[in-house]
């Protein structure tokens, strides 16, 4: 199957093409195009193109592609969800899953747009008759969003960006991950079959390392929403200038582990968290950092279950299935054989075939080990051993990243002190960390990322306020 770009309403292809192969057994599942640099010249001048008449649309008329896109969607639920396992080595039924999940969220962005509403400011009495001024305060698109999503949700994580940026009245040019491309064409198929006019939603597929640099640099971009590693995002962020990003990026979770807490909650949300799809989430917990006084028990009881995780084929739906690419594997593998040199304790069996690896978890990490650190995005687990909370809060400030963090204990009290110490976007309290529900704010500082994602924030986040002031 060649797959093609939506680029002004058209289906286009372009001179080269990519061949896309599967991560679970290298089956050819199709080409699609490596677009050039004059190619993307014309997508963006395109976009450009339909912005006015995008934007002057209601958001109600907006609206009714988007449900309209996500009825589809979910129409095609098993088809997408097919490709997409096939395509990133995702659990079938995760990945159907996330196909539902994607059409729930182009909901709601829709019904969070009719609720986008400007606010009447009053004047002040700052100066003599600032009391008869009135600011008619009014969100306004930015323009053509670009948008560049990451290869463990290739059609959430795109919807994630498109729904919200559409709504708001942008238009888009949309990146998919190479690995992946074909299911982020999919979606695009869904909003092309919606009816949305030409020129509001175009796709761009090839190597982020070929035209990557050229799509943010491009002058026409007027904002990038990126989810994806944190080189990449630094990268962005020197390259954007002065226009506004939103970047999501890599993170080192962490799930602190009190004296209090129940263990057996604990292990199991811990396991759930790390484990699956294969650790490949931005939001995977990480590494364990638990007080030394209940260690031994906790960490029983996570080898106990971690034993349990099936490994294999994600059309058995295996919890653990290969991992993206040959260069993640080894990355993963190099990452435990540092933790083996440097004295960790394996608790489960240290195996790999090709790309299948299956889940480690190591006890007695001690901080000079890079699995400490260092985002695997795979299925091996750290666990650090500390003398008391404090020590915990302390080692996970110390990370480059700060997305989320998990607190178990059950002491309402401990777990706020220590919600509002730890530098990361979100702490779940007894319970695994995780993005969703989708319409909650989802945000990482430090190397995590910048701006707030979350339904309603992605929508502010792609407007901007323009302020109309009237005397009278
Ligand atoms: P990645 O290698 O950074 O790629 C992400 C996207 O950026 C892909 O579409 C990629 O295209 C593109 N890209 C690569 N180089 C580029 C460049 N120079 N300019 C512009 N775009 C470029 O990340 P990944 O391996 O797909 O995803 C894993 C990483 O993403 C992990 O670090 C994970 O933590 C992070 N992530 C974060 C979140 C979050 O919400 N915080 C969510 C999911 C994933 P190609 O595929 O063509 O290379
Ligand atoms: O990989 C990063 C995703 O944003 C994680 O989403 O927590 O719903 O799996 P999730």
């Amino acid at each position: 199957m060649k797959y093609q770009n939506l680029v002004n309403g058209e289906w286009v292809h372009s001179a080269k093409e990519i061949t896309i192969y599967s991560p679970i057994n290298n089956e050819e599942l199709g080409t699609v195009p490596a677009m050039s640099q004059e190619e993307v010249d014309i997508a963006m001048e395109t976009a450009k193109n339909a912005l006015e008449g995008w934007r002057n649309l209601s958001a109600v008329e907006r609206a009714k592609y988007l449900y309209k896109a996500a009825d589809i969607l979910e129409r095609d639920k098993d088809k997408i969800g097919e490709i997409l396992a096939k395509e990133v080595a995702k659990g079938h039924k995760a990945a159907v899953g996330e196909v539902v999940r994607t059409a729930d969220l182009i909901r709601y962005a829709a019904d969070e747009g009719l609720r986008t509403f400007g606010e009447i400011v009053e004047g002040g009495s700052f100066e003599a008759g600032s009391n008869r001024k009135l600011a008619m305060v009014r969100r306004e698109p930015m323009g053509l969003v670009l948008a560049i999503a990451p290869f463990n949700y290739p059609v959430n994580l795109s919807a994630s960006k498109i729904a919200p940026a559409l709504i708001g009245g942008n238009v888009v040019l949309f990146k998919p991950p190479t690995q992946g491309s074909i299911s982020g064409l999919l979606l695009i198929k869904a909003f092309q079959e919606a009816g949305i006019p030409a020129g509001v939603l175009n796709s761009v597929t090839g190597k982020g390392s070929e035209i990557g640099d050229y799509l943010i640099a491009h002058k026409a971009v007027d904002f990038i929403n990126f989810t994806g590693s944190t080189p990449v995002g630094r990268k962005i962020g020197e390259l954007a200038g002065m226009r506004p990003i939103l970047l999501e990026l890599g993170g080192k979770d962490a799930a602190i582990v009190a004296a209090d807490a129940d263990l057996e909650k604990a292990a199991k949300d811990i396991i759930g968290g790390a484990f699956s799809y294969s650790g490949q989430r931005c939001t995977a917990i990480k590494r364990v950092v638990v007080v030394e006084e209940v260690a031994d028990k906790l960490a029983n009881l996570i080898q106990e279950k971690v034993s349990k995780l099936t490994v294999g084929d994600p059309f058995d739906n295996a919890d653990i299935t290969p991992l993206i690419d040959t260069k993640s594997a080894d990355f993963v593998e190099g990452l435990i054989n540092d933790a083996v040199e440097k004295g960790a304790k394996a608790l489960t069996p240290i195996k790999r075939e090709g790309n299948l690896l299956w889940p480690v978890v190591f006890d007695n990490v001690s901080l000079d080990m890079q699995i400490a650190w260092e985002e695997p995005f795979g299925p091996v687990l750290p666990i650090i051993r500390v003398k008391d909370l404090d020590e915990a809060v302390k080692i996970c400030n110390e990370s480059e990243y700060g997305l989320q963090s998990s607190v178990f204990t059950n002491d309402f009290k401990k777990a706020f002190d220590i919600a509002t110490r730890l530098e990361v976007g979100t702490v779940h309290i007894n319970n695994k960390t995780q993005r969703g529900p989708d319409n909650f704010p989802f945000l990482g500082i430090k190397g995590s990322g910048a701006g707030v994602q979350g339904i309603k924030y992605s929508i502010e986040s792609m407007t901007r306020v323009k302020s109309i002031v009237f005397d009278y």
